[in-house]
């Protein structure tokens, strides 16, 4: 089996990341932060270590701003809808993802205003465009840093300059840039950035995070026990409780912990390399094919995920038979419709292949080969 759909989940999980996970369901999976016993304490120490793993990864001066949520989507539900009241004004690009689509559009209904600034034909956003529409009761700027559709990486120092200087909320959905590419919340003047543990960071899914600058009031997600002022039935004002109710996904963090661990050990730059380095050696083989179309810019600016199309063969056609020889890959819309108005794949979709870390360059031969094929059996 050929896994080309890291853009989704990475697969596979480095080995210790499996073996974390089975430390943890075997050895200390207690409950962090409730008991005193030295099973729950180890637990506690776990999550608090990943916290600051994460802190030190995006440059977080202070780790308790860093709060674990299920997903990058909870993250960005947890930001957009506890920042925004009746009458904010937001921008956002079209080329998110539904995850900040959804929530704007739910926010819509309520009385929030929304500016969507549209890309050109390689999916960049202009950050001149975002500054034009910023206006006075504009409260929040959202803007995904790769695209999931066309790989395109957005000018987030720009914008995120933009957004500082005007006193605009910046947020930032990294979930295909946070484990790849480095972020840094400072230099980029990122207020919120959303992240999944599951894919570039490689941990388990169910796993992701929300990164919230001090300062910034959100209203509370959920409600619950979270270990701390107990005898209180008011939910906790401070980070990271007011948003982890309930138990900590205790196994899929500590998961995380030494996913982050490998990254870091192999370093984010060879990561990076590798990726592109596939990714650059699969468009050079696709673009010579004149029955194939390639969406996004080419190799400048781009990350390490390639939408196409086969003349005349639906996505999901592709995909089907790419499943038949072993090979996975993501078709259709991607949960990020807006992005098809612009690269024109409205009706179809495209088929995604997303190279990681753990892809070989046979990998993209046999891709190609495959490619070649399908189109060979169209005639
Ligand atoms: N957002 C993920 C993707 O693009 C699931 O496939």
């Amino acid at each position: 089996m050929i896994y080309l759909d890291n853009a989704a989940t990475t697969f596979p999980k480095p080995d210790e990341v499996y073996n974390e996970v089975l430390d943890c369901m075997k050895n200390y999976a207690a409950n962090p932060g409730r008991g005193s016993y030295d099973m729950a304490i180890k637990a506690s120490h776990k999550v608090t270590e990943t916290r600051e793993i994460i802190a030190k990864l995006f440059n977080i001066s202070d780790l308790f701003n860093v709060i674990f949520t299920c997903s990058a989507t909870e993250a960005l539900n947890i930001g957009i809808k506890g920042l925004l009241k009746r009458k904010n004004h937001v921008i956002t690009t079209c080329m998110e993802h539904n995850s900040v689509l959804r929530p704007i559009s739910h926010l819509k209904k309520k009385g929030v205003e929304c500016s969507i600034v549209r890309a050109d034909q390689y999916g960049f956003i202009s950050p001149k465009e975002i500054e034009k529409l910023i206006r006075s009761d504009t409260k929040l700027i959202v803007v995904n840093h790769v695209s999931n559709v066309t790989g395109t990486i957005q000018n987030i120092d720009e914008i995120g300059e933009i957004a500082h200087k005007n006193g605009v909320c910046f947020m930032v959905d990294a979930a295909q840039s946070a484990g790849v590419l480095n972020i840094d919340v400072e230099k980029s003047h990122i207020d919120m950035l959303a992240f999944p543990g599951h894919k570039g960071l490689m941990g388990p899914q169910g796993t992701g995070g929300l990164f919230i600058r001090e300062g910034i009031k959100l209203t509370e997600f959920k409600s619950g026990g979270t270990g701390s002022n107990s005898f209180s039935v008011d939910q906790p004002e401070f980070l990271p409780d007011r948003f982890e109710s309930g138990t900590l996904n205790t196994p899929g963090i500590s998961g995380l912990n030494a996913g982050i661990k490998f990254i870091n050990s192999i370093g984010l730059k060879n990561i990076e390399k590798h990726e592109m380095e596939l990714t650059e050696y699969l468009i050079r083989n696709l673009k010579n094919k004149d029955y194939v179309k390639i969406y996004g810019h080419e190799l400048q600016n781009r990350g390490a995920v390639v939408s196409f199309n086969i003349d005349g063969i639906d996505s999901s056609d592709v995909a089907a038979i790419l499943n038949v020889k072993g090979i996975c890959v993501r078709n259709g819309y991607h949960c990020a419709p807006l992005v098809h108005e612009i690269i024109g794949t409205k009706n179809r979709g495209t088929v995604r292949v997303s190279p990681g870390y753990f892809n070989t360059i046979e990998d993209i031969d046999k891709l190609i080969e495959a490619v070649v094929e399908i189109n060979k059996g169209k005639i």
